[in-house]
């Protein structure tokens, strides 16, 4: 696997790909690669010829009080794991590449709908900045098809619709979430949860599914059952920053009548702020 900075050598690799015929997958990421990531490579090794991954922790998307300074850089560890997964070709722009102008100069691309509320609500301009970071990487690769992660219900709805309103002609693959044997899904901040929050943290997965046990049961007091999902979570040591249920397609508020819905919540232990969710299809 060939590792490259610069948008030139990016291009040259991709422009030999093309010449060759190759059929070309994406998998844009922050790196700390784990086995949610991999899966993402593992899938674009069987759906494309020629496999890119691109590792930018992008400044555009953090808040100020955010962790965008402590955010884990792996590069070493994140390369070999790419290689052993099949990836061809790893680009890690600099900030300065991706945005050589500065941010305050940068053209914004936002998604209107489906960047509100939700994570969107909690983290101001967080969705902007991905939407806008990875149009500029659709951009520069310009890809055949991209994977991204379920456990990003949000992100992947946000890119759905960009790829859809701007035109790009790339396929979205979305690729689902990966746990732990515990349940806890993998996230790159799991890492920041230290021994008993780590024990604690499967709670999240756990409330959720007996909140999704009582709809599929017919339960259809929503209020009711998220009063005692945030009772549960606090109980079990979490703080709630926001659990809904939505439409699984447009993400509008569900309703009694929804059948096919998505459950997200997204709750602090400690500082570390984790997302989850979950398909509830009646
Ligand atoms: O999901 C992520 O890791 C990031 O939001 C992404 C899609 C790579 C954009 O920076």
């Amino acid at each position: 696997m060939n590792t490259v900075q610069t948008l030139a050598q990016l291009r040259s690799c991709v422009a030999q790909a093309r010449s060759a015929g190759k059929r070309i997958a994406f998998v844009p990421t922050m790196g700390n690669l784990h086995a949610g990531h991999i899966a993402l490579i593992t899938q674009a090794v069987a759906r494309a010829d020629f496999v890119i991954a691109s590792i930018f922790v992008n400044p555009l998307q953090f808040g100020p009080n955010e962790d965008l300074d402590s955010y884990p850089r792996t590069l070493a560890a994140d390369q070999s794991k790419l290689e052993a997964a099949g990836c061809n070709l790893l680009f890690t722009p600099s900030a300065q590449d991706i945005y050589p102008n500065g941010m305050a100069q940068q053209t914004i691309v936002s998604v209107p709908g489906v960047s509100s509320g939700l994570c969107g609500g909690s983290r101001p301009g967080h969705f902007d900045g991905v939407s806008t970071v990875v149009c500029k990487l659709f951009n520069m690769v310009q890809p055949d098809l991209a994977l991204f992660g379920e456990k990003d219900y949000q992100q992947l709805a946000v890119i759905r619709k960009m790829v859809a309103d701007l035109n790009m002609p790339i396929e979205i693959c979305g690729v689902a979430i990966v746990r732990d044997s515990d349940g806890l899904a993998l996230s790159s901040r799991n890492g920041y949860l230290n021994a008993q929050q780590r024990a604690d943290a499967p709670a999240l997965q756990q409330c959720m599914q007996s909140v999704k046990t009582h709809i599929k049961n017919g339960n259809r007091d929503y209020a009711a059952l998220f009063a005692q999902f945030n009772s549960d979570l606090q109980a079990a040591g979490f703080r709630l920053d926001y659990v809904e249920l939505r439409d699984a397609l447009s993400l509008e508020p569900a309703d009694t009548d929804s059948r096919n819905m998505v459950l997200l919540a997204a709750a602090y232990l400690g500082t570390t702020r984790l997302i989850d969710n979950l398909i509830i299809d009646l």
